[in-house]
């Protein structure tokens, strides 16, 4: 949630802040703002509402020639989106200006402390509050502005990336973090600052993360310096970010979802290399090789996620379950962190999440550990917060996803969670040799099946045109393709903004039967597994009641070509990796849905990338 970046060096600060935010849209998109330190010393602050093309129109013809700044790039929380609202805040004084990411939690006792002091607020963000708490610090505690930031931060509560430059500095930007991503770029004789550090790879790869409640003095032919708010000098690591230009393009697609829905032949592809050999079909995780004790130790499995990581988190558990007979629950992170959850010790709690900075999913971790229990990340972005903040992990290396709606991040964490399946089943001697090299085989056929899947796209487009004009969907999966229906539903929602539900296929009769009529379609999965015929029996009870049914089905199924009144083939897998390949047809039929409904499929409404806020 919110973008923001910084620059300081010998280069036209403007243009870099600009091409930053444009690439941090994703993370929130209701205004864009910059603030920069004149040659002169003087502090321009431009800001509007709405998106970076915006900030661009309005900063057409005005002074922009510094070689320091800060923009941001706003997914509001406190106070609409408007042009006060928008970040950069600055000091009622106008000395100093601030980026924020994150939520002050205590700002209004802030407030009202600066109010009883003759402050002046001119926005309702509670970002203005720490700006000008700062600036109070500054001036009536006589210390230089890193002091400043240091000592307000001690008394915020809440979670912030922040920063700050100020007026007659044309050298230095303090910058500072707690629960939110930061990253600093070293480039040569310049630095960049920004809450993703993909956004600044075409300028360093060359990566410096600051840790929770760290403050970073950044400045203009100086070392790095970062220190703890209790004034201890910090250790700075340089981590080298393997990543390319072309992997945060588009590649010649319409939008950023589209390119990685395609691309999922390929993720997978990264996502088992040097994982499943493809001579033998072993399966070696490092997370699971290296911590064996704590995992054939471990009394339970216990996944935490959000959104399509949870989804995920739910075909895990089935997967833990079957292959390695190890009790699996699946919570909310939203919800476990606010409950008293039991945990023990020796439970392991699996942390999934794409980008690895969702706040409650960061929040729960922090639960599990204060509870001694293993934690294990399954996460997206190399170098992320729980990334960094899990005992052990495994990446699913699917590159940079942009697109708001998560696509190739599902498939690539249900992969890594069938290999984890593997890897333990085979150690705890739950697996059968003939089960174990079926699912090996399994994901190493999954590459071929995925292009054949993505080769129907122009047949799934035709069936989204045809029903764009429905209100309302159902989705209806058993088994491993329950959650499968959850996230098809998911998909469509958030892009599209038509509402849909998923739902086990044999509870419909238990009360969404309702709702079955001739106008709103059922999107039925029935591949060729365990509960073929039950599910077919859900959809004979659809049809029964006049309702019109999408068949997700087997190739060459006649018996379902015969029931439904449309059907998507897809390639037969086994049946614990048939949601990676059920899947994709349902993220093409929600992306052309929107298309066809003209909806923005890259910055749906409302929606941000990474949630960095509870
Ligand atoms: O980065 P995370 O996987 O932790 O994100 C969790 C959810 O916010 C995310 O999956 C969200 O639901 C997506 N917009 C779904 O497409």
């Amino acid at each position: 949630m919110c973008g923001i970046v910084g620059y300081v060096g010998d280069r036209q600060a403007c243009p870099i802040l600009l091409g930053g935010l444009r690439r941090l849209e994703y993370r929130g998109y209701d205004s864009a703002g910059v603030a920069m330190v004149m040659p002169d010393g003087d502090l321009a602050v431009y800001k509007c509402k709405g998106k970076v093309d915006a900030l661009e129109k309005y900063l057409d013809g005005k002074a922009t020639d510094a070689t320091i700044g800060i923009g941001h790039t706003r997914w509001a929380t406190h106070g609409e989106p408007n042009d006060t609202n928008a970040h950069p805040h600055y000091s009622a004084d106008g000395r100093i200006a601030m980026i924020h990411n994150g939520i002050i939690e205590n700002y209004r006792v802030l407030k009202e402390a600066l109010q009883a002091h003759g402050v002046v607020f001119r926005s309702e963000t509670d970002s203005e509050v720490l700006v000008n708490l700062i600036e109070y610090i500054r001036t009536t505690e006589g210390c230089d502005l890193a002091e400043a930031v240091r000592r307000s931060l001690k008394r915020v509560v809440g979670a912030y990336a922040i920063a700050v430059i100020e007026r007659g500095n044309t050298d230095r930007i303090i910058a500072a973090r707690q629960s939110s991503p930061m990253a600093i770029g070293i480039g040569n004789g310049e630095y960049f600052i920004s809450s993703d550090a993909s956004s600044i790879v075409e300028y360093t790869q060359d990566i410096v993360y600051v840790g929770d409640g760290e403050v970073a003095v950044v400045e203009r032919g100086k070392a790095l310096q970062v220190f703890t708010l209790d004034n201890q000098e910090a250790d700075i690591q340089v981590t080298r970010l393997d990543l390319s230009i072309s992997d945060l393009e588009r590649g010649g697609y319409p939008h950023f979802m589209l390119k990685e829905i395609n691309e999922q032949p390929r993720t997978i592809v990264d996502c088992i290399r040097g994982r499943v050999n493809p001579d033998t079909g072993q399966v070696i995780l490092s997370g699971i090789r290296d911590n064996i004790d704590r995992w054939l130790g471990a009394r339970r499995v216990i996944f935490v996620a959000c959104g399509t990581s949870w989804h995920a988190s739910l075909i895990g558990k089935q997967l833990f379950e079957s292959m390695c007979r190890i009790p699996a629950e699946v919570e909310y992170a939203s919800e476990f962190r606010y409950r008293r959850p039991v945990l023990f010790p020796d439970d392991v709690v699996i942390a999934v999440s794409q980008s690895g900075e969702t706040a409650d999913t960061l929040a729960a971790i922090a639960l599990a550990r204060e509870a001694g229990a293993f934690v294990y990340g399954i996460c997206n972005v190399i170098g992320s917060s729980i990334a960094r903040g899990t005992d052990s992990g495994t990446y699913i290396h699917v590159g940079p996803e942009i697109g708001v709606a998560s696509t190739k991040a599902f498939t690539g964490q249900v992969t890594v969670m069938a290999m984890m399946a593997l890897a333990l089943g085979e150690r705890k001697g739950t697996l059968s040799a003939a089960q174990y090299a079926e699912v090996s085989r399994g994901l190493l056929a999954l590459p071929d099946q995925l292009r054949e899947v993505l080769s129907h796209s122009e047949q799934i487009a035709d069936l989204a045109k045809i029903f764009t004009y429905a209100r309302n969907f159902i989705y209806l999966g058993r088994g491993y393709n329950y959650p499968t229906a959850l996230e098809g539903a998911l998909k469509l929602k958030e892009i599209s903004y038509v509402h849909a539900e998923g739902y086990p296929a044999a509870e419909m009769k238990h009360g969404p039967i309702a709702l079955i009529d001739a106008e709103m379609p059922t999107v039925a999965i029935v591949p060729h597994d365990s509960t073929y015929e039950k599910t077919l029996s859900n959809v004979e009870e659809v049809k029964a009641r006049g309702g019109k049914v999408i068949a997700v089905m087997a190739r060459g199924d006649e018996m379902v070509r015969r029931i439904a009144d449309y059907v998507i083939e897809v390639p037969s897998a086994v049946e614990c990796l048939q949601p990676i390949i059920v899947s994709v047809p349902l993220q093409l039929l929600a992306y052309y849905i929107a298309i066809y409904k003209g909806r923005n499929v890259d910055q749906p409404r409302n929606l941000a990338k990474s949630v960095t806020v509870e």
